[in-house]
């Protein structure tokens, strides 16, 4: 039998370049050897996005950004997080197994608390409930499926630790291999994703570029870039330009070593260096581009895409469920 790969995305905004070559592109590559199983995880944004129609629209652009760069729901599990009533349940479940001290020391309230009081603020301020119990649900999603890997970026390595130490406490208690112990894994090769400004790509910085964007839209995005004031006729380093940075991920090593040495030759100015980036965003990404909109203008095949996933899921979720009410004494 195949090992399971599971990791969820954030329905929290467009879906970027950062995510792609971070999260999602890994993701798939696991797909050759694990079972997969990928799902939108709607309320873990519940926590930040708290508006209907911009959730709504946020999970059809994750789900269509799934599937138009090439997970296939067959194969693997593909669902919606909040399609699944045994994933809460199962948070609850497994909150009473948690010490309150593991959330305290978790990353994302650890920062908010910090932020609070630097500003002199009262240290919960703006904190819900959700934010403070982000781990436990996340527990949840990774424990029921029985995880083995779950390919995620190095900032939840935190909570995927949490759901090992969860799920060793939970069988050492009731004597019994009730979770697999899960294991984060971490896209090394691609590091973090530099942004239009150079920083980290994050939505929270408003420096991303789409996945997918149309050429026009995308040449105006790419227009953006950062970059230094060097002249055309300047030699120019590559290794420490944004644009080069980006585009060595997608092109193959003769193109990146043949850009490089316009870069170091001179002659090439920042428009250059832009459209050759662009051409092969286009070559990776052109395809599933036209797909995604595709996908996007008929929210009904998603829809369906995603019952079919729930069904599915909910096999397990439901089996999972039966094993630990047995124990817990709830049934
Ligand atoms: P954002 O910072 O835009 O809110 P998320 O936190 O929703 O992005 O990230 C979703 C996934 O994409 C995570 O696995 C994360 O590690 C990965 N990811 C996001 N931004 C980058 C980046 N700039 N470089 C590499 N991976 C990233
Ligand atoms: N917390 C993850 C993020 O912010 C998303 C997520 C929710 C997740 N549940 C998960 C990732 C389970 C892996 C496994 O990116």
């Amino acid at each position: 039998m195949k090992k399971i790969s599971l990791t969820g995305i954030k329905p929290t905004g467009t879906p970027h370049l950062g995510n792609y070559l971070g999260a999602i592109r890994p993701a798939l590559d696991l797909t050759k050897t694990y079972d997969a199983v990928y799902f939108i995880a709607d309320y873990h944004a519940l926590t930040t996005v708290q508006n209907g129609a911009e959730m709504r629209e946020n999970i059809y652009k994750v789900a269509a950004t799934w599937l138009a760069l090439g997970l296939n729901p067959e194969e693997s599990l593909f669902y919606k997080q909040s399609d699944i009533p045994e994933i809460f349940e199962l948070s609850w479940a497994l909150s009473c197994f948690t010490p309150k001290g593991f959330m305290n020391r978790a990353h994302a309230y650890k920062d908010k608390v910090a932020k609070n009081t630097a500003a002199g603020e009262d240290p919960d301020a703006n904190v819900n409930m959700g934010l403070y119990c982000y781990p436990c649900l996340m527990d949840a999603d990774i424990l029921m499926f029985g995880a083995d890997i779950v390919p995620v970026g190095k900032d939840q390595k935190q909570h995927v630790e949490f759901a090992r130490d969860i799920a060793i406490k939970f069988n050492k208690h009731f004597k019994e291999d009730v979770f697999t112990i899960p294991e984060p894994v971490f896209a090394e090769s691609t590091g973090v994703i530099p942004g239009l400004d150079g920083r980290k790509m994050s939505k929270s910085y408003d420096n991303i570029i789409d996945i997918f964007l149309q050429p026009k839209d995308l040449k105006k995005k790419l227009g953006k870039i950062v970059t230094n004031s060097q002249g055309i006729e300047e030699p120019k380093d590559p290794d420490s330009c944004n644009v080069f940075k980006l585009y060595k991920l997608f092109a193959t090593p003769e193109q990146t070593e043949a850009l490089a040495a316009r870069y170091r030759a001179g002659g090439m100015g920042w428009g250059h260096a832009k459209a050759e980036l662009q051409a092969v965003l286009e070559e990776h990404l052109g395809v599933a581009r036209d797909k995604y909109f595709d996908l996007l203008s008929h929210p009904e095949e998603i829809d369906k895409i995603l019952a079919y996933g729930k069904e599915k899921a909910r096999v397990k979720s439901k089996a999972m469920m039966d094993k630990v009410r047995n124990l817990l004494g709830t049934y």
